[in-house]
């Protein structure tokens, strides 16, 4: 298992360019199940998660292989073998779920291993299985396994309990294929669902409204194939330009959205950060004292949770009490206990965590516990007085593409340094 080594303390200085979306990339692979045809995806980050997602599919017939230049090609075999997403899959990478509604709408049936929970919470998919039944398909749950199947799934509306990005995305692959018209209320509307419903237009699909809560989709017999650049990764850049906040840096973050980005920036601004930005770049100058400022997470166009770790790690640098709400998912503070032995003092009760700032941070031995965590540690570790070894890096991995070489050109003296074997 990789760790990090981080000497501290050190300014971030220079210009990074966004990656593209793992949560826009998962989904976008799983696409390729609806189709027969070939599908090439531009930006598509070389990053853990992503390569687990085209194991999967290669299981499912679907080859994908890099093109020069970094594309990925997706070719679904002549056949449509299988069905079935086991768990071996499945447990690696909840991710995997995004299979279901294109296995369903295309093969007719549908075997995946339920994802189980993971270090933030009980991730249900009770969601994803009520839309499914309302368009029509049969589904059972047996032995750790979601059973579907359907001879053609048949549009309805469905209002979803809650607004859940997998769930959207799932139903609205899922829905491209069935008959009729699907209305989908209550929906969330991050960026990445905006990403799929344009590639699904590509292939062929007749989609409106995405990045609304209400998003409807005519069915269509059959797609083709096509490209598509997937969008910038708002979460990995949102994280370069908390590190540049944190360590009176200055950097450019390149290739982004500044619109995807808007409730960082405001958060940012809000604790006396200085933020520019320019049809596809954001430039962040950490100042030299940072207020303290409360904040809830929320769906999009809400304060995300993936940057709430990220946040917290800002704020132990902050003039003041900082109150940072978590009211997306139940455990999501894992990486509070590993700052307050950096130094940082943190009070957590429930979902609410109070960061009392600011607190000098000194290098420690520290554990990662899930991906956003780990990139909340690593830049604890950038400001923190010494030497910090991040352990458990294989979680960075999952959603972070060269993230030691992405700091180190930003002037950041991290390395990474060989493990034993991940498990
Ligand atoms: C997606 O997870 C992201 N993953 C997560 O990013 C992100 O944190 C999350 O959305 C919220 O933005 C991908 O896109 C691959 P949800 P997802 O369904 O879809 C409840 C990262 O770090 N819910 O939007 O699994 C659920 O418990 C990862 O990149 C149900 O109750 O999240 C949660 O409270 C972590 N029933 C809320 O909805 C359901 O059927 C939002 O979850 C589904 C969800």
């Amino acid at each position: 298992m990789d760790r990090f080594l981080i000497q501290g303390p050190c300014r971030l200085e220079g210009t990074v360019r966004a990656s593209g979306a793992k949560n826009a990339a998962l989904p976008a692979l799983a696409a390729s199940l609806l189709t027969d045809h070939p599908l090439t995806l531009e930006r598509a980050p070389e990053v853990r998660d992503v390569g687990s997602m085209r194991q999967l599919l290669s299981g499912l017939g679907v080859e994908s292989q890099r093109l020069e230049g970094g594309a990925l090609r997706l070719v679904p075999g002549e056949e449509r073998s299988g069905f079935e997403a086991p768990y071996e899959q499945v447990k690696k990478m909840r991710a995997s779920i995004l299979v279901l509604g294109p296995l369903l709408a295309r093969r007719g049936q549908a075997k995946v291993s339920l994802p189980g929970g993971c270090a933030i919470g009980v991730r249900p998919i009770d969601q994803h299985i009520d839309g499914l039944q309302a368009l029509g398909a049969e589904v059972m749950l047996e032995h750790g396994y979601v059973y579907a199947s359907a001879s053609r799934l048949r549009g309805t509306t469905f209002r979803f309990g809650v607004p859940t990005v997998t769930g959207t995305e799932n139903l609205m692959m899922a829905a491209t294929l069935a008959e009729g018209r699907t209305t989908l209320e209550n929906c969330a509307c991050e960026p990445e669902i905006e990403d799929l419903a344009t590639l699904l237009g590509r292939l062929g699909g007749r989609i409106s409204g995405q990045g609304t809560p209400t998003i409807v989709i005519d069915g269509v017999e059959s797609l083709g194939g096509g490209d598509h650049e997937i969008v910038a990764d708002r979460i990995e850049g949102g994280t370069y330009l908390v590190g540049a906040a944190m360590t009176q840096g200055d950097v450019t973050l390149e290739g982004a959205r500044p619109e995807h980005l808007e409730p960082l920036i405001d958060l940012l601004r809000a604790v006396g950060v200085e933020v520019t930005t320019g049809a596809d770049w954001i430039r962040v100058r950490g100042p030299r004292t940072l207020q303290a400022q409360d904040v809830e997470t929320a769906p999009h166009p809400g304060f995300p949770t993936d940057l709430q770790a990220q946040f917290m790690a800002l704020m132990t640098q902050a003039e003041g009490i900082s109150t940072i709400h978590e009211t997306i998912f139940e455990n999501r503070f894992q990486h509070a206990a590993e700052l307050a032995r950096m130094g940082a003092e943190i009070h957590v009760e429930e979902h609410t965590a109070r960061v009392v700032g600011p607190r000098p941070l000194s290098g420690a031995d520290v554990m990662a516990t899930d991906l956003r965590a780990s990139a909340c540690l690593v830049l604890a570790g950038l400001v923190a007085e010494g030497e910090t070894m991040v352990s458990r890096i294989y979680h960075l991995d999952r959603g972070y593409h060269a993230m030691e070489q992405k700091l180190q050109q930003l002037g950041a003296r991290v390395e990474r340094v060989p493990g034993p074997p991940t498990p």
